[in-house]
């Protein structure tokens, strides 16, 4: 049960000359702070914080850690941003003392366990990516995307083709980072229309490839959750004017072990550890976005890389090395290397047959998912999905005035993550669903008849106020982002009461 005394705002709870520990009189002589700081540095009083015994203390932040939903303790089908459970065990195996533990700034030659399984690691993303040269510094999906696209910059200019190709082309349904990623690194951006398939449309693409273009992004499977059938076509076109196409490796959990990037035309592509290969996300982060690429980009790889340099097949060396023509560092060390040992550990338990599994199950659960849905809610791709896909609420919209927005507010009511809302842009009342191959039958069954209730049984008005058990209700949520509360432990601030929250309707 939810301790609601315990998660009031602290300065409410606070009550003068309680604390946590008193400590003994130090026995050496005391220094006066004016004695040792400037002047000017002094605060003129002490902070006003709130006083609270440590049980006060403790208790406040244990109850507000465990109002927020987690992959560990709700279904959390949120589209696009796989998230799935990750394994106990490689939690405990990245954080071994001797794996979880060494300085990045120790010597290279006291290092070298954790380079060889940086090296293994980089080995197996070329290998599934089938893409030979790969980076571990990107810390996330987006920066995987800039570093790339720079690469790709370094490689034009390198040619003497910088100035001319300018223009990176992606699909509308593109991740917001793709264009995003494009505008950072220089490109001018070139979006394509929607189509009704959901597909890239061959003759518009076509109609905008020319020799001023550096780049065409895709997702693949794309952000609807649907094979680009034609990627052999579209990256032929590309290579055809000269350009490189970069695959958006976001939704590699729908192909593992299936099909390549690199086999598939792609030059180059980030994968989402923290997604794929079961990181936890953690609040926007830490995440691990390396990227592989083809043999003629590797020279312009951030730096440093893991190399092999000789030893023996029993005790080989490694050493890191920058690649000749680097575009430089792009993070600091060797990348994320906490999200990166959880990766490398999913991959030596599963192996080979085991992410093809992954893969398998994926498709298997989004498509048992979306033909359980299909009757009370409309799904604008017929064709079968990967590892998710897009419903919409416009039906529901129009006949009940229910919306996406609302099913996904009620669906908190259940214990159930929201599915990702209102993505893609071209769908509208849009429900972006991926349950992943974590996820049993029944856990499937039991979202698709809480989905189907709300959407037939429930009264619309209870809908459509919902939530109405967490402890922030329905926020306004211009209002929140355009006037956010922050909130610290100071006097005069502290948690927002919740029936100071707006309710929008
Ligand atoms: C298709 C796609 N591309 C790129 C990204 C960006 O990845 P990150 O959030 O790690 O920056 C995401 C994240 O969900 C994504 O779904």
């Amino acid at each position: 049960m939810r301790n609601t005394l315990a998660i009031r705002p602290l300065t409410e709870m606070s009550r003068p000359g309680y604390r946590a520990a008193r400590f003994p009189t130090p026995d050496v002589p005391d220094h006066a702070p004016a004695d040792v700081l400037p002047a000017g540095a002094l605060a003129a009083a002490p902070p006003e914080l709130p006083e609270l015994t440590e049980p006060d203390v403790i208790r406040h932040f244990t109850n507000l850690s465990t109002l927020n939903m987690s992959v560990d303790t709700h279904f959390y089908p949120l589209g696009s941003c796989t998230m799935k459970y990750n394994p106990k065990r490689h939690e405990r195996l990245a954080g071994l003392p001797g794996i979880g533990d060494p300085h990045p700034y120790r010597d290279e030659a006291d290092l070298q366990g954790m380079l060889q399984i940086l090296h293994e690691l980089q080995g197996m993303l070329a290998e599934i990516s089938g893409l030979p040269a790969v980076s571990l510094q990107p810390a996330a999906g987006a920066q995987g995307e800039l570093t790339a696209l720079l690469t790709a910059a370094a490689y034009f200019r390198d040619r003497g083709e910088g100035e001319q190709r300018r223009k990176v082309i992606f699909p509308s349904s593109a991740h917001g980072t793709n264009p995003a990623s494009a505008a950072l690194a220089g490109f001018d951006t070139v979006q394509l229309k929607p189509t009704k398939t959901g597909l890239t449309d061959l003759d518009e693409l076509a109609s905008k490839v020319g020799e001023d273009t550096a780049v065409f992004m895709i997702t693949n499977p794309n952000t609807l959750g649907l094979f680009e059938k034609d990627i052999e076509a579209i990256t032929a076109l590309l290579h055809d004017h000269g350009a490189l196409v970069y695959i958006d490796g976001a939704n590699m959990n729908a192909i593992l072990g299936l099909t390549r990037p690199g086999d598939f035309g792609g030059d180059m592509m980030h994968y989402n550890v923290h997604k794929t290969f079961t990181g936890p996300h953690g609040g926007g982060g830490p995440g691990a976005g390396p990227i592989a690429v083809r043999d003629f980009l590797g020279p312009y790889l951030p730096g440093p890389v893991v190399k092999k340099v000789g030893g023996t097949p029993e005790r080989p060396e490694f050493a890191l090395h920058t690649p000749s023509k680097s575009i430089g560092r792009v993070r600091s060390h060797f990348g994320n290397v906490g999200i990166l040992l959880r990766g490398y550990f999913y991959l030596r338990t599963l192996a080979a047959a085991g992410m093809r599994d992954v893969s398998e199950r994926a498709v298997l659960n989004a498509n048992y998912l979306r033909s359980k849905l299909k009757d009370v809610l409309e799904i604008p791709h017929p064709a079968p999905c990967m590892h998710e896909f897009v419903a919409s609420a416009s039906r529901s919209k129009k006949n009940r005035q229910i919306s996406a927005m609302d099913v996904a507010k009620r669906l908190l009511d259940y214990g159930v993550h929201a599915p990702t809302v209102y993505f893609p842009l071209d769908v509208p009342e849009a429900l972006m669903i991926e349950p992943t191959e974590t996820e049993s039958k029944a856990t499937l069954d039991q979202f698709a008849d809480i989905v189907r209730d709300i959407l037939t049984k429930e009264d619309a008005e209870t809908v459509k106020t919902a939530p109405h058990t967490t402890p922030v209700r329905r926020p306004d949520e211009v209002k929140a982002a355009r006037q956010p509360v922050l909130c610290g432990v100071a006097k005069g601030c502290g948690t927002v009461p919740v029936d100071e929250v707006t309710v929008s309707a």
